[in-house]
């Protein structure tokens, strides 16, 4: 993380700002110029050659909005002559803006973006969003199609699980992760080249994929040739097409986003028996407000509701998550949130960090900054919760057969190594024939991180 992050704050710009009005208008400059500076924009003293330049506009003189046009006027041969060095962003903030942002884009196509007042904090995201559609994103894009199509699907695997990419990027803007700044829009492969790697990855002996993306279930790939006419595809119509593969015996995919959970692919659950019974859907707190200032735009309630729609669709779900603690802003009461939310989900495994600021995100110009102390001690006690219930969650297998896909020697003669389907480590004794094959253990008994028992038989294949 940390070099993306020196090579945010590397790229130096420069930033002009105009403010016009009263003392609250210049205090809201200062503001902005907070907010951007992680993100490499440095003030500068007059709009020629600017990077971005921000008209803080005043609705309280007659004719503030003529201004505030003719000024635009003046920008315009400024911006022409940028274009071929970078290009100049424009954005018109302030109570103009807010009083009549749709007919300024309308009437002044000059301008990138319109900012009312309230919404400063979320200038890096709009900033972001601007360049993408100003085609900077495009760029981007055709790189990682490109990518693909040059990585071919001649990959060295070793054992039987691989990882592949299936989405790349993120539009959601959370406001303490950097990485929608880094890893641009959100963009989807064809399903037909991802059917042809995964294929590929099935003749070298791989029994088990892992869809990638950075928001995963968002995936809209183009359909596979002959099914133009459905449109994109979600993921759970992918996943159900790679149940189809010959030799791959298993389909998980990370990282969900609560707010594209649909039907489809709960439902996926249900239907597809190859889809593992473990999903990873990150939280982060269980405060409304945190959620807010979050930008996560759903509630704990929201996500209670798709925890409990996916336990309907597949009973034996484990659930895995992320959480963040001491978030600017967070309470002692917002924290207790955070703990009721994990009592009601019950975790199988859940990774937890304490904030911490990336440059350019909104969250590290955020003011009301956690103290370092107060965020370890929160940290532990949700660890300590989270530990407890991953504890009870494998101890809750024992007596149980389960069926685990083995993939490697063990540690000690004559043990393996594999994986349940809600994704523990297993060790037991069993012949080494079985490494690459599905077989049933008998659980016996349970630590916080692995699992251990007899093996009992090779698994009947489903066909
Ligand atoms: N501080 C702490 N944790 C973060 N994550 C992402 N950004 C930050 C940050 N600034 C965590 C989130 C995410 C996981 C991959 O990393 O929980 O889901
Ligand atoms: Fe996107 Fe996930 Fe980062 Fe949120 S946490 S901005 S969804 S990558």
């Amino acid at each position: 993380m940390q070099d993306i992050d020196d090579r945010m704050s590397s790229t130096r710009k420069r930033l002009f700002i105009k403010t016009y009005g009263c003392q609250m208008n210049v205090y809201d400059s200062e503001r902005m110029k907070d907010v951007l500076h992680p993100l490499g924009y440095e003030p500068a003293e007059e709009p020629d050659g600017a990077d971005l330049v921000i008209l803080n506009t005043c609705h309280i003189r007659e004719k503030a909005a003529e201004k505030v046009y003719s000024e635009l006027g003046r920008l315009r041969p400024l911006k022409e002559a940028k274009a071929k060095t970078g290009g100049m962003t424009i954005a018109v903030a302030g109570c103009v803006a807010q009083a009549e942002g749709a007919e300024i884009m309308k009437r002044a196509p000059v301008v990138d973006l319109v900012v009312g007042p309230q919404t400063y904090h979320k200038l890096p995201e709009l900033i972001a969003k601007a360049h993408r559609e100003r085609g900077e994103a495009l760029d981007t894009e055709f790189e990682v199609e490109d990518k693909f199509d040059q990585l071919g699907n001649d990959r060295q695997v070793e054992g039987y699980s691989a990882f592949v990419t299936v989405q790349e990027g993120c539009d959601k803007f959370c406001t303490f992760c950097v990485v929608p700044y880094t890893r641009g829009a959100e963009w989807s492969r064809p399903v037909d080249q991802i059917v042809a790697e995964i294929r590929a990855l099935a003749a070298k002996g791989i029994r088990e994929v892992t869809l990638l993306g950075q928001n995963v279930n968002a995936f809209h790939g183009e359909p596979p040739a002959g099914r133009e006419a459905d449109g994109p595809w979600g993921l759970g119509q992918l996943v159900r097409h790679v149940a189809l593969i010959g030799g791959i015996e298993r389909i998980r995919f990370t990282t969900s986003h609560p707010r594209d959970m649909d039907q489809d692919l709960i439902d996926a659950f249900a239907d597809t028996p190859k889809l593992m019974p473990y999903f990873h859907l990150p939280v982060q707190a269980g405060s409304d407000k945190i959620l807010k200032a979050m930008n996560r735009q759903h509630t704990a309630e929201d996500y209670l509701a798709t925890i409990e729609k996916l336990r309907t669709a597949r009973p034996d779900i484990a659930i895995s998550g992320d959480m963040i603690v001491g978030f600017p802003g967070e309470t002692d009461k917002d924290f207790e949130a955070t703990l009721d939310l994990v009592r009601a989900v019950n975790y199988a495994s859940c990774f937890s960090f304490k904030y911490s600021k990336r440059p350019g995100t909104p969250g590290a110009a955020m003011f009301n900054q956690i103290d370092e102390t107060v965020k370890s001690e929160r940290l532990q006690v949700l660890q300590d919760l989270l530990s407890e219930q991953q504890v009870a969650f494998n101890e809750a297998q024992i007596g149980r057969t389960l069926p685990v896909l083995f993939e490697k020697a063990g540690r000690l003669e004559g043990q393996l190594h594999g994986r349940s389907p809600y994704l523990q480590s297993v060790h037991v004794e069993a012949p080494a024939a079985m490494i690459g094959q599905i077989g049933e253990v008998l659980i016996k008994s349970a630590t916080r991180n692995a699992l251990t028992g007899r093996f009992v038989s090779k698994e009947q294949s489903a066909a």
